[in-house]
């Protein structure tokens, strides 16, 4: 489209962001799909802050952008389209997470902490994933339903595994959980500071200590890569660190909350699982595009004009990506809004995003999930939900879909 077409374009009517969703609470919300047809790129507003940016919704613009150098992450841009609190004056003073950082840095601190998490480290993991949830799923026996799976094997599997991994005492569970429930569920700006500035103090000592003493975890690993190949200060590890914590955790407590809840209310989909546990890489990419719980926090920012769906995208204005919207694309996926662990295409999906900010912990949360998904299954085969699927506590105004209690029973 040229400029003048885009200069002819009619006076922009936001619509207020994230949509409605109404229907079933498992679905995405309806209007993507009319939009997809007809305005596959609105203009919105965001509900949380005024905001206003562009919203792709087609699969193929949601690539296009996500893998065009002109755009950028840079939260401190004014274009972007910020959706959670964050104290503007620690700008430039915290060193920004990874998923905020443009090239070259970005790359020289992606490189650093790749290989912790390559598919040979991660399938070194599962025993111990499995000994994990299998302690989880003991516990439940034992109290008898029903109960709380959020409490008993949401929350617990990957805190467990996230300390372990990085190398964080477990007592300091509840403060990382505390600051990630605030960044993604937007707490207030004081709250917020507060806990960024005890996490910052404790990943601080951690880094010392480590330096002192190595030990088996992804801190001490940084830190000795770092002094052969690396040019990172201890801020910069402390920042890699914090990303891989407020990326991964929370995400991987509703991505086992949601993707059981589907599972239970889809009792033939999880007998074919049940039946089928080879299959459960190909059932958790599905799961995953099903569910598709990150759905609006992969944002950009344009560095320069570009044309994206036939819109015209203008320097400095923020881009929303739908990843829900673009994982029930029924141009790439047939029946969209249908669970079908056996679709073959669901490697496709992009509920991890794409490009250079794809997911770094993409291997791991899919092998926890498969680990999951399919002892729970294996082991309490009459699992069922203990609750109407329209009563449960979704998380509102959440950047993340999750749940804050899923009732069970067997
Ligand atoms: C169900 C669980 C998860 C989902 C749905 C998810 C989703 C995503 C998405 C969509 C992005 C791309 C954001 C963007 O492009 O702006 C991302 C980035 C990231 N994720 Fe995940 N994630 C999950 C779990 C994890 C875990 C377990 C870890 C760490 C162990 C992790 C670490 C990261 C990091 C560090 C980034 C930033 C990568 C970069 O900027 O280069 N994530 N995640």
């Amino acid at each position: 489209m040229s400029d003048t077409a885009a200069e002819a374009c009619p006076v922009r009517q936001p619509r207020l962001f994230p949509l409605e969703r109404t229907g079933c609470p498992l679905d995405p919300a309806p209007e993507y799909a009319e939009l997809r047809e007809k305005e596959p790129v609105p203009w919105v507003k965001l509900r949380f802050n005024g905001r206003e940016a562009w919203l792709l919704t087609r699969y193929d613009d949601v690539r296009q952008m996500l893998k065009d150098p002109r755009f950028s992450s840079d939260m401190a841009d004014p274009g972007y389209p910020l959706q959670f609190h964050f104290p503007m004056e620690l700008l430039g003073k915290v060193k920004p997470a990874l998923l905020h950082m443009d090239p070259p840095a970005h790359t020289a601190h992606r490189m650093m902490l790749m290989p912790e998490l390559s598919v040979k480290r991660v399938e070194a993991m599962r025993p111990r994933t499995q000994e994990i949830v299998d302690g989880c799923v003991d516990a439940m026996l034992e109290h008898g339903g029903p109960v709380d799976l959020v409490s008993m094997l949401s929350m617990p599997v990957p805190s467990l595994a996230m300390c372990e991994l990085v190398g964080v005492p477990v007592e300091y569970v509840d403060l990382f959980h505390r600051w990630v429930t605030l960044l993604v569920t937007q707490g207030s700006a004081e709250e917020h500071a507060s806990a960024n500035a005890e996490v910052e103090v404790l990943l601080y000592k951690l880094i010392a200590e480590r330096q002192e003493n190595p030990g088996d975890d992804l801190i001490s690993s940084l830190l000795q890569r770092n002094e052969k190949e690396g040019e990172l200060e201890p801020a910069d590890i402390s920042a890699l660190v914090r990303a891989m914590i407020a990326a991964g955790h929370e995400s991987t407590v509703n991505g086992i909350s949601i993707g059981s809840l589907a599972l239970l209310h889809h009792p033939e989909q999880a007998d074919w699982l049940r039946e089928h546990p080879e299959m459960s890489g190909q059932a958790v990419d599905e799961l995953s595009r099903y569910s598709s719980i990150s759905d609006h926090g992969t944002v950009r920012v344009a560095l320069e004009d570009v044309e994206i769906g036939g819109q015209l995208i203008r320097k400095g204005e923020g881009v929303i990506c739908s990843l829900s919207a673009a994982n029930h694309d029924p141009a790439v996926f047939e029946e969209p809004n249908k669970l079908d662990l056996t679709r073959r295409e669901s490697r496709r999906n992009v509920a991890f995003g794409f490009g250079r900010h794809q997911c770094a912990g993409q291997m791991l949360v899919r092998m926890q999930l498969e680990v999951v998904f399919t002892t729970l299954l294996r082991r309490i085969p009459t699992l069922r939900l203990d609750a109407e699927l329209d009563e449960l506590p979704f998380k509102a105004k959440a950047l993340i879909d999750g749940l804050h209690e899923l009732p069970v029973t067997w």
